[in-house]
């Protein structure tokens, strides 16, 4: 019998929902990629554009889903040719390697704090991690 998806193994959409809620909480708490970030983009988001948060866990779980293997699909709200592509949604924001894995420390710690299995929690730091260039892509081109 074949294996699970990574989307079942993480408890479906309600659980990987609950977990990318998290992730945004304690990310707008991270000193180098949330609210006080010297990034001046996410210094404004947080500052004028916070009411897009729901938005954004809204879409990044869907990201989430697709990339797992769910049933649930994400469209970028920028559309390009593959739907996964962070480039065109975070080129802009000119985020730097240093704040990209900042948000991969964060991202590690909610796994540990739902008790995502350690297989389960390389997996999806793995699916981070294989999207860095798309998602710095404003600060290395
Ligand atoms: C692999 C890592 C990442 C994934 C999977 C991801 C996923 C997403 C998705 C799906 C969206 C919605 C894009 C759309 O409008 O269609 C989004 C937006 C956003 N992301 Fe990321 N992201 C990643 C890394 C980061 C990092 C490292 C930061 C900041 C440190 C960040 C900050 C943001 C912000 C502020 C928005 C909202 C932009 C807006 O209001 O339009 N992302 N992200």
């Amino acid at each position: 019998m074949s294996e699970k998806s990574l989307y079942e193994r993480l408890g479906g959409i309600y659980n990987i929902a609950a977990v990318v809620e998290h992730f945004a909480n304690a990310l707008a708490k991270d000193p180098v990629a949330g609210e006080n970030s010297s990034n001046p983009f996410l210094k404004d988001w947080y500052a004028n554009k916070s009411w897009r948060a729901p938005g954004f866990i809204v879409l990044t779980t869907l990201w989430v889903s697709e990339k797992a293997g769910g049933p649930y699909k994400y469209v970028s709200t920028i559309p390009n040719e593959a739907s996964l592509d962070l480039e065109p949604t975070h080129y802009d924001m000119k985020l730097t390697e240093e704040e990209f894995n900042a948000a991969g420390q964060v991202l590690a710690t909610i796994l540990d704090h739902f008790d995502v299995p350690e297989k389960e929690k390389n997996q999806v730091l793995d699916a981070f991690t294989a999207h860095k260039d798309e998602v710095i892509s404003g600060t290395i081109k």
